[in-house]
C-alpha cells in the first residue's frame, strides 16, 4: 500500500433490526457488485411500484393521491441533496436535465465550456451538441493514472470560460472530484457548474448549497437504487428563469385549466416538467431514498468506502492493477482495477457462474458495493479472482 492508501476502516453498523434479505432480496440470489451499472431497486421501491399497478388496474386516478405523493418525493429528493423544492424537478434520466442546460442556455459564439475526456457520454455529446451548434469550445481535459487534477481543470479556464461540466464521480476510474472547491471557484468568478450526479447521489454527501452546484441531474437507477426512468434535475433557484425550458402543457403556472392557454411558465423547477409524470417511478425512487435517509447518509458512505478499502486491500495482496485514486478524499462507491495475468472477460464470465457481478468499464474491471453488502461479500470476490 502507498502513503495514500486507506487502511479498510471498521464497518460501522446497520440500524437495530436492519433486514438486509428483506431490503434487499438481491441477496438471496447474487452477490452483486454492480451498482454504478444499474442497482437492484430497494424491496420498499417494489412495493410502491406494485401498489400503483394495482391502484392503476382498480381505481385509475380516482384515489387522487399521486400527484400529491409525487409532491413528498420532490420534498425528501430535495432536502436528500439540501436543495429546495422549488430547485427540483423530476426527469426520465441523467442525459434529459442535462439536455435542459445545454438546450435551455442562451450560449454565445466563443463561450467554453470544460469538461473532461472520460465522462460517461451523457455529459459529452449535450457539449460536442452545444459546440456544433453555437461555436461554444468544448475543452476534454485527459486523466492521468485514474486522476483528473484539480488543479489542471482550474488552469484551463479562461475569461470565455462559460461552464464547467463534470461527473462529481467519473463511472471508469470511480476518481471523485472536489465539487466543493471547484465549485467555489466558479463562483466566485461566475462561471456555472453542471454535474453529473449520477455516481454519487446515494453513495456520497452531495449538498447542492456547500458545493455551490448550479444544475445536478441524476436519475435514480444506480446508487439511488430506484427504478430506471425516474431521477432528479436540481436547478439553482437564481438560474430557473434563466434555462429555456421545452414546453409542454404542463409548465404553465394553470395547467389544469386546459382551455384558458394562459401561457404564463411558472417560475419553480417544476416550469421543467412539460406533461405526465413517471407516476410508480418517482414513487418507487422516493421509497429507496426514504430508506437512505432512514440508514442515514453517512453510515452509507462510510460503509461503502470501508467496503471498498477492504478489497483495495486484497486486490493489492492478490496482484491486481489498482486504477482507482486511493487518496481518502478521492475515493467514491466504485474501485476499477486490472489483472496482469487474466483476460477480464474470462474473469467476468467466471464470478458470474459463482453468482457474483463485476463488470469491465474501458479497460477495467469495475466492482461497485452499496452499504447493505458487508465484508463477507468482498471476501467472496477475493477469494473467486483468480491470482
Ligand atoms: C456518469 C454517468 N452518467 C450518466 C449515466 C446514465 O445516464 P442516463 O441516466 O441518462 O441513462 C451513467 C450510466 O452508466 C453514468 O455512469
Amino acid at each position: 500500500m502507498n502513503q495514500n492508501s486507506q487502511r479498510p476502516a471498521t464497518l460501522p453498523s446497520l440500524p437495530a433490526g436492519f433486514n438486509v434479505a428483506a431490503e434487499f432480496p438481491i441477496t438471496r440470489n447474487w452477490t452483486f457488485f454492480n451498482h454504478a451499472g444499474v442497482a437492484p431497486i430497494s424491496a420498499r421501491a417494489a412495493v410502491e411500484i406494485e401498489r400503483f399497478a394495482h391502484e392503476a388496474r382498480d381505481d385509475a386516478y380516482l384515489s387522487g393521491r399521486w400527484y400529491h405523493k409525487i409532491e413528498q418525493v420532490r420534498k425528501l429528493a430535495a432536502q436528500f441533496i439540501h436543495a429546495q423544492p422549488e430547485e427540483l424537478a423530476f426527469v426520465k434520466n441523467t442525459s434529459e436535465g442535462i439536455a435542459f442546460v445545454a438546450n435551455g442556455l442562451d450560449w454565445k459564439f466563443g463561450d467554453e465550456i470544460i469538461s473532461t475526456a472520460v465522462e460517461y457520454p451523457s455529459n459529452v455529446y449535450p457539449w460536442m451538441d452545444v459546440s456544433h451548434r453555437h461555436g461554444v469550445k468544448h475543452i476534454m481535459l485527459p486523466e492521468t493514472d485514474g486522476r483528473i487534477d484539480r488543479q489542471t481543470i482550474l488552469n484551463a479556464v479562461t475569461p470565455r470560460t462559460r461552464m464547467i461540466a463534470l461527473s462529481h464521480v467519473e463511472y471508469a476510474s470511480g476518481f471523485r472530484h472536489d465539487i466543493a472547491a471547484i465549485g467555489q471557484f466558479c463562483r466566485s468568478r461566475g462561471i456555472l457548474l453542471c454535474i453529473d450526479g449520477i455516481q454519487a447521489c446515494g453513495v456520497l454527501p452531495v449538498d447542492v448549497r456547500t458545493m455551490h452546484i448550479d444544475f445536478l441531474s441524476a436519475d435514480g437507477h444506480k446508487w439511488l437504487l430506484g427504478p430506471e426512468g425516474a431521477g432528479i434535475f436540481y436547478c439553482r433557484r437564481e438560474l430557473l428563469l434563466s434555462l429555456r425550458p421545452e414546453i409542454g402543457w404542463m409548465n404553465v403556472i394553470n395547467a389544469s385549466d386546459y382551455g384558458q392557454y394562459d401561457f404564463t411558465l411558472r417560475t419553480d423547477a417544476r416550469r421543467f416538467e412539460c406533461g405526465s409524470h413517471n407516476i410508480p417511478g418517482v414513487l418507487a425512487l422516493g421509497a429507496s431514498i426514504g430508506l437512505l435517509v432512514e440508514v442515514g447518509m453517512s453510515t452509507v458512505t462510510q460503509r461503502v468506502l470501508a467496503l471498498n478499502a477492504q478489497l483495495c486491500e486484497g486486490l493489492e495482496q492478490k496482484g491486481y492493477m489498482i486504477v482507482s485514486s486511493r487518496r481518502p478524499e478521492e475515493t467514491s462507491g466504485i474501485v476499477s482495477f486490472q489483472s496482469r495475468r487474466h483476460n477480464h472477460a474470462g474473469i467476468i464470465s467466471s464470478l458470474e457462474k459463482q453468482k457474483i457481478i463485476i463488470v469491465e468499464r474501458e479497460g477495467r474491471l469495475r466492482a461497485s458495493p452499496h452499504f447493505y453488502q458487508n465484508a463477507d461479500d468482498i471476501s467472496r470476490l477475493l477469494a473467486a479472482l483468480p491470482d
